[in-house]
């Protein structure tokens, strides 16, 4: 193949993959309130570790930072940025990787929903 050629099927491969419409998708799987969830964020202290937009004092360090979450590939770089797996691993993140500094949240699937859906707003 001509290498012009390579080039314009990897950029159209690059468009057909574009972000946004994943992130969309991600979205709509999970029906849920982002303010209710925001609220969920405050009363668990979320903030104490992680620095999140819209979250007045959320600024800790010792998680990442959440912005922009809904862009990231990867939960904690180890598992697929999808609803399903984003509210496991805020119930029970230590089920999920042993040995990692994040706890389990004793949430209702009503208040796990939330949470994901405000994370998944975080552009
Ligand atoms: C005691 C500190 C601590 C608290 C409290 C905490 N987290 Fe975390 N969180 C972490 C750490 C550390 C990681 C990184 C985990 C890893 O890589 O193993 C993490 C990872 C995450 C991730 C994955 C981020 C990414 O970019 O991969 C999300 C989402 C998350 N936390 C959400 C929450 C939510 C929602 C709450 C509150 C319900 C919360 N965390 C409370 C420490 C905390």
């Amino acid at each position: 193949m001509r290498p012009r050629r390579r080039f314009a099927l990897l950029l159209l491969a690059l468009l057909a993959g574009c972000e946004d419409s994943d992130v969309g998708d991600r979205r709509m799987l999970v029906e849920g309130d982002p303010a209710a969830g925001l609220q969920v964020m405050r009363r668990e202290g979320c903030g104490a570790c992680h620095l999140i937009p819209g979250l007045r004092g959320a600024r800790g360090r010792v998680g990442p930072p959440l912005a922009g979450f809904a862009r990231r590939g990867y939960i904690a770089g180890q598992f697929p940025n999808r609803a399903p797996l984003l509210i496991r691993w805020i119930r029970e993140a230590p089920a999920m990787t042993p040995d990692t500094a994040m706890p389990g949240f004793a949430l209702t699937e009503g208040e796990l929903r939330d949470v994901a859906a405000y994370l998944y707003r975080l552009q």
